[in-house]
């Protein structure tokens, strides 16, 4: 639970576009086996923070340290043999291939990269396509998903990299309540299950973060405004502030 030792710390990362300043001066904490949420209204951060904790971004200033060692000028397919896995927002998968040899890929280029074989990551695929509910598209090509296929997929494919670090963005957008329950409870078995120490999840979905977050960090204009349970930090007063100015969550 969220009493465990830190496995992923960001410290004083800062990161700009040109003018616009995304990341200011970002401290921020991971421990082992806690469900934490990143929110925050559209373009306060959140995304480029996942960039730059799994390497895709390069922080102008600042440093991204996982299970103590400084990782910032790691290349993300090194952070992925570590074990910081991600999703993204807008699902990527190799669109010609099978979902089977969409998430065997994921088990190929994760924490066992090299130590596993091509067979074994199937098996491996087949498992946890059957774990996301996917078992029916195995054999369909990735590219002909529908859009929360696609996320269930990027779910799929992450858990195959066996992380000690999830990060996932946004799976559940878009998903009918009872779908989005589905894939949650799946979020919590594999945590649970599979030994994956960390899921952190960006979601704009209240209902999703206020139930199964223990801790929630809100970011706002590039900068972390508030962090707590979700109970309190959902209804601080800034946080309702910067929400549609004063609207209930
Ligand atoms: N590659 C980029 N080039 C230029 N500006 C960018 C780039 N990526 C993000 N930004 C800008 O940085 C800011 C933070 O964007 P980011 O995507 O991290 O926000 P977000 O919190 O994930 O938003 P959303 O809820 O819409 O997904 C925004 O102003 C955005 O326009
Ligand atoms: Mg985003």
């Amino acid at each position: 639970m969220s009493s465990g030792r830190e496995v992923l710390r960001v410290e004083n990362v800062t990161k700009r576009f040109g003018g616009i300043v995304a990341l200011d001066k970002v401290n921020l904490s991971i421990r082992e086996g806690e469900m934490m949420s990143i929110i925050g209204p559209n373009g306060s951060g959140k995304t480029t923070l996942f960039n730059v904790i799994n390497g895709v971004l390069k922080p102008d200033e600042g440093r991204v340290v996982f299970e103590g060692r400084d990782v910032t000028e790691l290349p993300p397919y090194k952070r992925a043999a570590m074990g910081i896995a991600r999703t993204f927002q807008i699902p990527k998968p190799w669109p010609n291939l099978s979902v089977r040899e969409n998430v065997a890929i994921g088990a190929l280029f994760g924490r066992l990269q090299g130590k596993i074989t091509v067979k074994e990551a199937i098996a491996m695929a087949d498992e946890i396509i059957e774990m996301v509910g996917l078992s029916e598209k195995a054999e369909a090509e990735a590219g002909k998903l529908t859009v929360p296929e696609k996320k269930l997929l990027e779910l799929a494919r992450a858990i195959a990299m066996k992380p000690k670090v999830l990060l996932l963005d946004e799976v559940v957008a878009g998903m009918s309540p009872r779908d989005a329950d589905k894939v949650m409870e799946t979020v919590v078995r594999v945590k649970r299950e599979y030994g994956i120490a960390v899921v952190s999840l960006v979601e704009h979905v209240m209902r999703v973060v206020a139930r199964y977050a223990e801790r929630v960090v809100v970011m706002h204009q590039g900068r972390v405004l508030v962090e707590g349970p979700p109970g309190e930090v959902l209804r601080h007063p800034k946080v309702v502030e910067v929400y549609l100015g004063g609207e209930a969550i």
